[in-house]
């Protein structure tokens, strides 16, 4: 076993076809005595058509990880690959177009705008981009996540789960390649939590889509396909189809094999 010896399934995913994957990816702040080893050479495959969770202790590398491979952080080594194309050697120019393209974010803190009704927010990476709407797939959008009375409201006329719900609206109707989300529920109590994943979990049933989150909560992560585990910046064991109580488990004897590993 391990250093990490969680009672964590390490078999791979039954993924042919990842929507996005990383290689050997490595990612280091600072240099010299300084130097913080954010991820140590992470291998993994994200699926197609899934919801994957990352789950780890704080300071693990669960942000670097994402952001290396959403193209808002540059890897120090290794490879990223995104719905076939290789974005770790990408130009600043090129992240860009492919963030405005392929991807779709989820904050913490939802990010709306103040001013602009739900459907406003919705559309608006669209209509700053000079991209029509498409209207088939913003209705479906609306209907998976739940929102259709909820349309001309403000963010403030809005509760947090609602208002989370819009910022997924929002990634999801320029139907990108994948949808990255860092703590989509670390500002909502557990009921409003509960519907967030529901319907994020809907949209990858109903509409294909496929999705990563970085989350605290065991709950949270008992809606995903997958919960991949990160320490120190290594990727140290994954559970598919996880109960709530699996992943405490896990987080658990992760947690006793750091204490053992302390000085
Ligand atoms: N821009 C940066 N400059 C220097 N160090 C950084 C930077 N970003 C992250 N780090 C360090 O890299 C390591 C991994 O950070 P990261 O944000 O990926 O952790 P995390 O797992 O997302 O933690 P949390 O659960 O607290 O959000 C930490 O030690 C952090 O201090
Ligand atoms: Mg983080």
């Amino acid at each position: 076993m391990g250093r990490h010896a969680a009672p964590v399934s390490t078999s791979p995913e039954p993924a042919d076809d990842p929507i996005a994957s990383a290689r050997a990816l490595t990612k280091v702040y600072g240099a010299g005595a300084t130097a913080v080893h954010a991820l140590r050479g992470v291998d993994v495959d994200l699926g197609r058509g899934r919801l994957t969770a990352i789950m780890g202790p704080s300071g693990s590398g669960k942000s670097t990880l994402m952001h290396c491979m959403a193209g808002l952080d540059t890897p120090t080594s290794g490879t990223v690959e995104v719905d076939g194309e290789i974005i770790s050697s990408m130009s600043q120019r090129q992240l860009t177009n492919l963030r405005r393209t392929r991807i779709g974010f989820v904050f913490q803190a939802y990010n709306l705008v103040p001013t602009l009704t739900a459907a406003e927010n919705i559309t608006l990476p669209l209509d700053i981009a000079r991209t029509q709407v498409d209207r088939d797939r913003f209705d479906t959008v609306i209907n998976t996540l739940g929102l259709g009375d909820r349309l001309t409201h403000r963010p403030t006329e809005l509760s947090g789960g609602q208002q989370q719900r819009v910022a997924c609206a929002r990634a999801l109707v320029a139907k990108p390649s994948i949808v990255f989300a860092d703590e989509p529920t670390g500002n909502l109590d557990s009921k409003a939590a509960g519907e967030v994943l529901g319907f994020l979990r809907r949209s990858v049933d109903d509409l294909g889509q496929s999705v990563v989150m970085v989350t605290h909560d065991p709950r949270s992560a008992s809606y995903a396909h997958r919960v991949i585990f990160l320490a120190d910046g290594s990727l140290v064991g994954e559970l598919h189809d996880p109960a709530e109580a699996d992943i405490l488990e896990a987080l658990a004897a992760l947690g006793e094999a750091r204490e053992q590993d302390a000085p």
